[in-house]
């Protein structure tokens, strides 16, 4: 399998014009920081796979479209939307345009640095009648400078004097392919944007605009330095949906042609256009005091920040090096400065899932930022704080009490127009809870706890209590609700939901017993604690004896199982060429569901029921997510199928750099690549953080010779470095702690390295998987 990119362990390159690869390049080397995402399109605008500049939480609305609507239903949709381009900036090279579809590019590499945190391009061209010019540019979106994104832009000529035509623009409306199959839907995203400001002096210009039903506004501005040795032409002006800058300028041979464009934008629901004008202007104008320098150094310093404390280290395979470091740095540009935003399922690389952010964000994102960059994932958590209204509205309108989360949205309201695998997915409103508890534990952060965290936990916990109930044994039960696995839906006693939510409602017990005014400000009763604590005391968690393993919900053992062996490779995913109503009545899972629950409340299995469910589960999960891999390979490591564990390594964290799923061009798998992380900590290194500490139990698959890690925990910062035979534990920073290795307390205390023996495991044969669907195998490059 290639995937075209060059092995290299701090930069992903590209060194070819393959127009038909430009859309899933796009989405890999898109810049975001959580706030503004600009997907890597060239400069020029076209060619292009997929155009998009994206504002975290700005969308526009539409109605959802049902055949047959039922109560309860949501009404309408949420859609991201591509905001005003700000990075097109176009070039005239004596009178052709520059246009990678015409003429000859005679070299051409895409660099995307994780240490710089910039695109580079470094393009010759040469015009159909055969004069070249070498474009370099190099673009950010500034970690320190939310609402600022800069490109500097360089060209120079290489066969003697030419005159050079650069515009830049802003542009609004700028003509997408809908990713959506819904016309209704696509005609709302065609052309969303209303004008309502447009304005233009010297090197400077601001366009504002307003979508036309959810009513958000937004604004963007940009502002120019150009550097020549000659004289300059130029003009600037400002239309509707068009900003142009055109500078004209004649280029000597050995001289250049320099322009950087600093770009500032700014969205609110409330703020009016001229306030929204000043609010872009004046981030310009920081920028612009920075200047492109240093822009380049601030981003550089966070950029060593980051990788000062949560870089992973991989010796024996510089392909998975390089894939894990890609995923850290999305991860990273996903959560980084979203500041109480949401964390989409796509992160802001595309408009997959149109935008929508779903439980991947507190189960699978919120664990590498809990350890890495708390803060962010303090603020993710704050924006799930920021819904409980809408939370509460919805739990209200099912009938329900508490507060239920949705399974898909933009703005926290519910968006799911598929019920069975959306508002029966109850298990997110205990997600976001085990996210809340996880911060908690990692850092102590009463004042989150008091004013954001409790408030979180008791109201799920209520939601939990009007959902199940005690039967005539006394058992808590939760029917008709759907797990992780979407290829079985409204099904009883879900074990992964049932676990979870007992989680939530012991923590809701202690957060209440830790905050008693918080407690009496949210109306909690003694009587209320009392139910949680039974309902909790009493989950119901079905097992089944005779097959000795845990079925993933009541009676999934007991179904046909489905028929692998008949169906063919090109059949996968299954759910575009099979009923649901077919895999909902059979045994096959589309994602890691009771294994999930395996790792999730890990706490609640022995070692040997670990291993019977693995085994079981194996044969019968089709990985039709990307979310499944990760958690099967933590999983495979803990109960001992090393080999198995290191090839879901590979297909985690190489999903998007290998297109695993023919689908990257409309964003990035961010749960995925979060996932990549997790494999290398949870799995390999065995990390767990059941009951308020932190235990590892590290063991190396054959090909890696080392593996190193860093986590924050607390007040402290410490290093975990694991080779075949031992792991030591370093702390770097803060006061001692204690952790746990293969069940050994190690006391880390500053100055020693605590270096332990990894015990040895005794050899069993792994379980296979459905036919055709065994891991995406790969030679390991050595280098
Ligand atoms: C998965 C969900 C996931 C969603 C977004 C679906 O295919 O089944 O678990 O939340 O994708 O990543």
């Amino acid at each position: 399998m290639t995937s075209g990119f060059q092995v290299d362990p701090w930069q992903l390159q590209w060194n070819t014009l393959d127009l038909s690869a430009l859309d899933r390049t796009e989405s890999v080397f898109a810049l975001s920081n959580g706030h503004i995402g600009m997907r890597g399109t060239l400069e020029e605008g076209e060619p292009t796979g997929l155009a998009g500049t994206y504002l975290n939480g700005f969308y526009e609305q539409h109605a959802l479209p049902y055949a047959e609507a039922g109560y309860g239903y949501p009404e309408d949709g949420q859609t991201v939307v591509n905001v005003t381009d700000g990075k097109i900036i176009r070039l005239l090279v004596q009178d052709e345009p520059l246009d990678m579809r015409y003429g000859r590019a005679l070299d051409h590499h895409r660099v995307l640095d994780f240490r710089t945190g910039t695109l580079r391009r470094d393009t010759v061209w040469e015009s159909p009648t055969g004069r070249r010019v070498r474009v370099r540019t190099e673009r950010l979106v500034s970690f320190t400078q939310r609402a600022v994104a800069a490109i500097h832009y360089e060209v120079e000529p290489l066969d003697g004097d030419v005159q050079l035509v650069v515009q830049s623009d802003l542009l609004a409306n700028e003509p997408i392919e809908s990713a959506s199959r819904d016309p209704r839907v696509a005609a709302t995203l065609n052309a969303p944007l209303v004008a309502e400001d447009a304005f233009a002096e010297e090197y400077h210009a601001v366009l504002v605009h307003q979508t036309r039903k959810s009513g958000l506004r937004v604004a963007a501005a940009m502002d120019h330095e150009l550097d020549t040795d000659d004289g300059l032409r130029c003009e600037i002006q400002a239309e509707d949906d068009l900003a142009r800058l055109t500078a004209a300028v004649d280029v000597p041979k050995d001289s250049r042609l320099r322009v950087t464009k600093y770009v500032a934008y700014g969205w609110s629901a409330r703020r009016s256009a001229p306030a929204l004008r000043a609010q872009v202007d004046a981030a310009l104008s920081g920028a612009l005091q920075t200047g492109w320098k240093g822009l380049l150094a601030e981003q550089r310093r966070f950029l060593d920040d980051f990788w000062a404390t949560a870089d992973v280290e991989i010796e024996g395979d510089a392909e998975l090096q390089q894939a894990v470091r890609f995923a850290l740095f999305h991860v990273l540009q996903a959560g980084a400065r979203g500041e109480s935003r949401a964390i989409p399922a796509k992160g802001l690389t595309g408009p997959g899932y149109d935008g929508h952010s779903f439980w991947d964000s507190e189960t699978f994102v919120l664990p590498v930022l809990t350890y890495t960059v708390p803060e962010a994932a303090r603020d993710a958590l704050r924006w799930r704080h920021s819904t409980l209204d809408k939370a509460r509205e919805r739990a209200d309108a099912l009938g329900l009490k508490g507060a239920a989360f949705p399974w898909r949205s933009i703005n926290g309201a519910e968006c799911s127009a598929y019920w069975p695998a959306g508002t029966a997915a109850f298990h997110v409103s205990a997600d976001v809870a085990d996210g809340v508890v996880r911060y908690l534990a990692a850092t102590d952060d009463t004042d989150f706890e008091r004013d954001h965290g409790a408030e979180i936990l008791v109201e799920t916990a209520r939601l939990w209590c009007s959902i199940g109930h005690h039967d005539v044994h006394g058992g808590f039960r939760i029917d008709g609700v759907t797990g992780p696995d979407e290829y079985s839906a409204v099904v009883d006693n879900n074990v992964y939901t049932n676990l979870m939510a007992q989680r939530n409602l012991r923590e809701a017990v202690a957060v209440c017993e830790r905050q008693p005014e918080v407690a009496e400000r949210l109306g909690v009763t003694a009587e209320q604690v009392h139910a949680w604590q039974e309902a909790a005391d009493k989950m119901v968690v079905p097992y089944d004896e005779m097959l000795g393993v845990h079925p993933q919900s009541e009676r999934f053992t007991e179904h046909a199982r489905w028929d692998f062996a008949n169906t063919p490779e090109e059949h996968y995913p299954l759910l575009l060429h099979y009923p649901y109503f077919d895999l909902y009545r059979k045994q096959v899972v589309k994602q890691a569901d009771l294994v999930m629950a395996m790792y999730s409340r890990g706490d609640h299995f022995t070692s040997e029921q670990k291993v019977r469910n693995v085994d079981y589960y194996e044969p019968i999960t089709v990985r039709d997510s990307s979310l499944s891999a990760c958690v099967q390979a933590v999983m495979a490591a803990e109960v001992g199928y090393l080999e198995l564990a290191y090839d879901y390594f590979a297909e985690a964290a190489l999903t998007d750099l290998h297109d695993l799923h023919a689908n990257v061009r409309n964003g990035l798998h961010i749960a995925s690549l979060a996932g990549a992380w997790t494999v290398a900590v949870a799995g390999f290194g065995g990390m767990r953080d059941h009951d308020r500490s932190l235990a590892f139990a590290p063991r190396l698959p054959e090909a890696l010779t080392r593996l190193a890690f860093r986590l924050t925990y607390r007040e402290s910062r410490f290093a975990v470095e694991i080779d075949q035979d031992s792991a030591s534990y370093t702390l770097l920073e803060g006061p001692s702690l204690t952790v746990r290795h293969h069940g050994e307390g190690v006391p880390l205390v500053l100055g020693t390295v605590e270096r332990r023996p990894i015990p040895a495991l005794p050899a069993r044969e792994a379980p296979s998987q459905p036919r055709g669907r065994a891991p995406h195998r790969r030679t390991p490059k050595v280098f």
